[in-house]
Order: structure tokens, then sequence, then C-alpha cells
């Protein structure tokens, strides 16, 4: 028996809906396509709906390498940032933490009570002095501005990529980028000093990477700048206080390691690996960077780190990834490296009293034993 009790149906209305639905599906659908073909429009929608998925089919494994990965290691910022405002945890994790406090050994309760701390700008200012929350504040904000470009990114790539899978990575992206950028920005903000703007030489490299046509973008942002910031997170993580940013690390590395994995499901052309505008474009994008690391050189000094040393292990990394993914360079990997080692070892000698010259590129400014077991996974090869 059924649990419906059926209504009457017009016959009539059923077939000659069907017909002249018929009919205008293959109107609207032609007018799309030739509109697409001529270049005057189209179709918008990246969508197969007769395959109920997105074209480039399903790509299960780029969905579980990137979608199902960051929910199974999604956090919260009211559990590892107790002191913030964010309020994002369920019920049941808020209890689970509860229990967890109540086994905590000495240790464990010590290192709670520290990021737990209802005053966490007291403990900022008691960790660091002034000049040392200055720096500090202003490496943080650097990557803090660009979070907010690669969330801006990574939310126009999600309408670039093909396949369902490839749209679940990006969606999976999206939502870490909006929250590294939320949640650096309390970060930064506790730390109680003004917050610089983006230098000019930040704002041309991140608006270029904005502006760059299709999947170029996931050069600028999952190669230069998510490069980037997994360097500055992997350096500042040991940091009393800074703990979370391992987690913002492990993120970037995912995040990273994604053009990677999409490329293998849809390769490039050879065209599109070694067009020589292409070469070209990508290396003029990373110069920007360059004047950065002159920049935030005086901050790494007050944390002890140098800034040349930051840069050449930047570099080495940014280069290894970009020509793994295929995003070649005018020149190859060993004379990019050459030519870096060459402007870094000039400007050193013309600012440093007694400087020799350096291999900068092989310098590794990443701390943390995790945090370099998770970069030699990304970049497969020896982190120095
Ligand atoms: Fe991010
Ligand atoms: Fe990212």
């Amino acid at each position: 028996m059924s649990l419906f009790k059926k209504l009457p149906k017009n016959q009539k209305v059923i077939e000659n809906h069907e017909k002249i639905e018929n009919i205008a599906n293959t109107l609207v659908r032609s007018f799309d396509s030739i509109m697409g073909t001529i270049g005057l429009g189209g179709r918008k929608g990246n969508y197969d709906d007769y395959n109920y998925q997105f074209f480039g089919g399903e790509k299960d494994g780029l969905r579980k390498k990137h979608y199902d990965k960051s929910l199974k290691l999604l956090w919260k910022a009211q559990e590892h940032a107790p002191w913030s405002s964010f309020d994002d945890c369920t019920n049941g994790e808020v209890e689970l933490i509860q229990l967890a406090k109540s086994s905590f050994n000495e240790e464990e309760k010590k290192e709670y009570q520290r990021i737990s701390n209802s005053d966490y700008k007291d403990f900022l200012k008691k960790t660091y002095s002034l000049d040392e929350r200055k720096a500090i504040a202003n490496i943080l904000a650097l990557i803090g501005h660009g979070e907010a470009y690669a969330w801006m990114v990574s939310t126009e790539i999600l309408n670039e990529v093909k396949s369902t899978g490839g749209r679940a990575a990006l969606t999976a992206q999206v939502l870490e980028e909006a929250k590294h950028f939320v949640v650096l920005r309390e970060i930064v903000r506790a730390f109680d000093v003004e917050i610089p703007r983006l230098s000019a030489w930040e704002y041309v490299l991140l608006e270029r990477g904005f502006k760059s046509k299709g999947l170029e973008k996931f050069f600028a942002m999952n190669v230069v700048v998510e490069g980037f910031a997994l360097n500055l997170f992997g350096m500042l993580s040991h940091l009393p206080g800074l703990e979370i940013l391992r987690l913002f690390h492990l993120d970037e590395s995912r995040h990273t390691a994604l053009p990677t994995n999409y490329f293998k499901e849809f390769p490039m052309s050879f065209w599109e690996k070694h067009s020589p505008i292409r070469r070209i474009r990508r290396f003029s994008l990373i110069l920007p960077a360059l004047p950065v690391f002159v920049q935030i050189e005086s901050d790494l000094a007050e944390i002890g780190v140098d800034g040349m040393e930051f840069g050449g292990s930047m570099a080495r990394k940014v280069a290894n990834l970009a020509d793994k993914v295929g995003f070649h360079f005018p020149m190859s990997k060993d004379q990019f490296a050459s030519l870096i080692n060459l402007i870094f070892n000039a400007y050193c000698k013309t600012t440093r009293e007694g400087h020799e010259h350096r291999d900068f590129m092989k310098s590794e400014t990443t701390k943390g034993k995790k945090e370099l077991a998770v970069e030699k996974e990304v970049f497969r090869f020896k982190t120095a």
C-alpha cells in the first residue's frame, strides 16, 4: 500500500509540456553553444547536468586528497586559540576539550593555561618586547594580507577548475583561507601594535597574481604566495603563543600540493608550460618579492632571522615547486638559483660590513621537526 493518497493528473498537460520543454531545451542549449563557440558568452555554469557532475568527471582522487583530508584535519579556532572571539566548536567538541583538560599532565596544563589565558595580549607583552611585538606583527601582517588575496583568488579558481573532485578541493581551500584570514587577523591584533598596510611590492605581487589568467592563478597563489606563507609559518610556529601557526602550516602544505595533484588529472599542454610569454610573466610576477625581503629584513633581524636566508629558503622552495608542477621560468632551476644568489650577495656586499659570498639558496629557515617533515612531503626534495 502506498504512503500517499494520489491526486488526479492531466496526461495531456504532461505530454504537451514535455514536447515544449524539449524544443526549448534544444533552443537554449544550441543558442548558448553557438555563443560559446563564437566567443560571445554561452553557458557560464561549467556543469554537466546530463551526468550529474561537473565537466571533467568525478576525480575522486582529488576529492580525497584535498576535500576529505581538509575536513579530517579541520581545526577550530575556539579549541586552539581559546582566548580568541571564536565560538566555532560543536557542543560535543567543547565536552571533549573539557574531558581532555581533566587528564592533562603538569606540562600540558601549563601549556593550556598559556594559550587559554583570557588576556592573551598580556601574555604576548610579558613574552616579547615592544620592538619584538612590532616585528612579529609586521611579519604576520605581511601574510595576513596575503590570506585575504588567497581567499579571493581561490574563490575565482573554484570556477575555473574541472571535475567534481577539483571543485571539492577548491571549496575546502576557500573555507580554509576564510578561516586563515579571520583567525590570523585576531592574532595580529592581539600584538597590540600598529598593523601595516600592504607595501607597494606586496600590492603589485598580489594584484598581479589575482589578475593572472585562468589556471596561471595556481602559480601566483598556490605556488608563490602559499609557498611564501608555508615558509613563514614554518619559521614562526615554534615561538611561544604562536603554536597555532602549525595548523596554518599544515593547511598551506595541502594548498601548495594542490596544483601538482590537479595537473596530474588535467595536465597542462606543452605550450601552457613552456610558452615564452608565460615563462616571462611568471618570472616577472615573482620579482616584486625581492624588495619584500629587504622590507622585512629588519623585522626578521629583530627575531634573529637573516632576511636573505629567509629569502633564499623561500626562493628555493618556490622554484622547486614551480618546476615540479610545470610552471617553468625563462631559465633553468639552477640558473635561477645562481641569479638569486648573485642578487642577494650583491645586496649584502653593499649593506653588510665584511660580507662574504654565501649560498643563500641552501638556507633553511623553517624550524620544528614536524614542519620540516611536512615540507619534505610537499616539495619532495631535501630541505637542505
Ligand atoms: Fe592561507
Ligand atoms: Fe592557502
